[in-house]
């Protein structure tokens, strides 16, 4: 294939900040649906549609029937992550730069640039070697809300063999993977009010409260400076990992220190220490401040005593734990760790419930083969910290999710200059396409 070619048309698509969490970003978002919609009709699919919303709309298509033949179901999205802060880019997140074999841009990796592999394979493939179903979303990164409503209506379109999710990485170079779990998200503001308006820090300062130092106070009790979160029932429903995975674990390549000083790059880790970081990153629960809003935060200095601060924050699940159960009890738990003289209140952003997938299925043998042949090691099974909100419902019509990737875990995914490593694209591209091979020759 001609990479050029390919490396313009990748461009295109990662030059449109479709930034499904700003509604700025509406007519954006709906250019990128459309931009996958025309790439389907080009490689020959039917029946291209846009489900669920005008501004981010799911993209549907079917490719060329191949009788006996089984189905799989390709998903993906095409919305990204908000690119601030700009100024920590080299290079701007919407204008594709490709430096030392790598190309720089918001949704390198997460997740157009895995679209577009599994779209590519195909045409390199040169024709459909099974029965090809698409779901293209433009609303993974703000919780899925548009698809998972179009499959409750339209549970039909779940109609697949199997499921490909490539919106993940290896977990090293080299070191492919198939995940086994996906973590689920609570996502929240949490906001205290302590009076009616501000008040001049001279005049009221000792006596009144101050917003601020109540929210600060209630996120410290909410999780303790040992990394366990203070919230009543929520670790009952964790169960640890069979001991044989724990161990398993030991033999992947990924070492505390080197997570420690080459991927976080920070003075130390944090969380529950007599957990592995792997088990703390794959199956405990997180809570995290993600930002704090209110008070005065422009240049100069202001005296004031806010009346309001608000905290965004979430918390990870893991596999047995449910969103609505984790809402309820923490929705209780800031009602019970908030004083009297203050007025909490807790807003549901969105969520995810988690998952867990048994390698069951022939694909996944399949899929080992696949990067067997093109990598020169097979798929290597994992768990993953993130989330995809969609994936429970995915599953409702029987077929198995396939959840791997293209990415490397250092692609800073949702972070300052994201990139895609070109090798793994071009590598992407013929697993895939081998893997289409052998699932559609498998029938026969
Ligand atoms: N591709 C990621 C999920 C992911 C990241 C899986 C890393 C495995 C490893 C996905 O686009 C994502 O970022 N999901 C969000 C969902 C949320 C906004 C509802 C997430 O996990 O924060
Ligand atoms: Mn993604
Ligand atoms: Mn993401």
């Amino acid at each position: 294939m001609d990479r050029e070619r390919l490396l313009r048309e990748l461009e295109e698509f990662l030059r449109i900040p479709s930034v499904s969490t700003l509604p700025a970003h509406n007519a954006d978002c709906r250019a990128a649906a459309e931009w996958v919609a025309a790439e389907l009709r080009r490689l020959g699919c039917r029946d291209v549609e846009f489900l669920g919303s005008e501004t981010h709309p799911v993209v549907w298509a079917v490719g060329s029937e191949v009788p006996g033949a089984p189905t799989l179901l390709i998903y993906g999205h095409y919305d990204v992550q908000p690119p601030d802060p700009l100024d920590e880019w080299t290079t701007p997140p919407f204008e594709p730069t490709i430096r030392d074999g790598r190309l720089y841009a918001r949704g390198a990796a997460d997740d157009k640039g895995q679209v577009f592999c599994l779209l590519k394979a195909i045409e390199a493939a040169g024709r459909m070697p099974l029965n090809f179903r698409f779901l293209i979303e433009g609303e993974e990164e703000f919780g899925s809300k548009v698809l998972q409503d179009v499959l409750k209506r339209e549970p039909h379109r779940l109609r697949a063999d199997a499921v490909l999710v490539a919106d993940m990485a290896y977990v090293a170079p080299e070191w492919p993977a198939v995940y086994t779990t996906l973590r689920g998200l609570c996502y929240a503001e949490i906001t205290v009010r302590t009076a009616k308006s501000d008040l001049h820090s001279g005049e009221y300062g000792g006596a009144a409260p101050n917003a601020h130092e109540e929210l600060c106070r209630l996120l410290g009790r909410l999780k303790g400076a040992d990394g366990r979160i203070n919230i009543p029932g929520l670790y009952a429903a964790v169960k640890r990992p069979p001991r044989a995975e724990l161990q398993a674990w030991k033999k992947l390549p990924f070492k505390e220190r080197d997570f420690l000083h080459k991927r976080v790059q920070a003075k130390g880790l944090t969380g529950l220490k007599s957990y592995s970081v792997l088990e703390r990153l794959w199956a405990l629960p997180t809570f995290e401040i993600h930002g704090i809003i209110g008070g005065f935060t422009g240049t100069g200095a202001k005296t004031v005593i806010p009346a309001e601060a608000t905290a965004k924050v979430s918390l990870r699940l893991v596999p047995n734990q449910k969103r609505v159960t984790v809402e309820r009890q923490l929705a209780a738990a800031v009602k019970r760790l908030a004083p009297k003289h203050v007025t909490a209140s807790v807003k549901f952003l969105h969520g995810a419930d988690p998952a867990q997938i048994r390698l069951n299925h022939p694909a996944f043998g399949m899929l080992d083969e696949a990067f067997r042949g093109v990598v020169g090691r097979g798929t290597v099974p994992a768990r993953a910290g993130g989330s995809i909100p969609v994936v429970p419902a995915l599953r409702a019509g029987g077929a198995s999710v396939i959840l791997t990737g293209i990415g490397l875990p250092d692609d800073r995914l949702h972070a300052p200059n994201e990139k895609l490593d070109l090798q793994q694209l071009w590598d992407g591209i013929e697993v895939f396409r081998t893997f289409y091979e052998l699932l559609g020759d498998g029938a026969r």
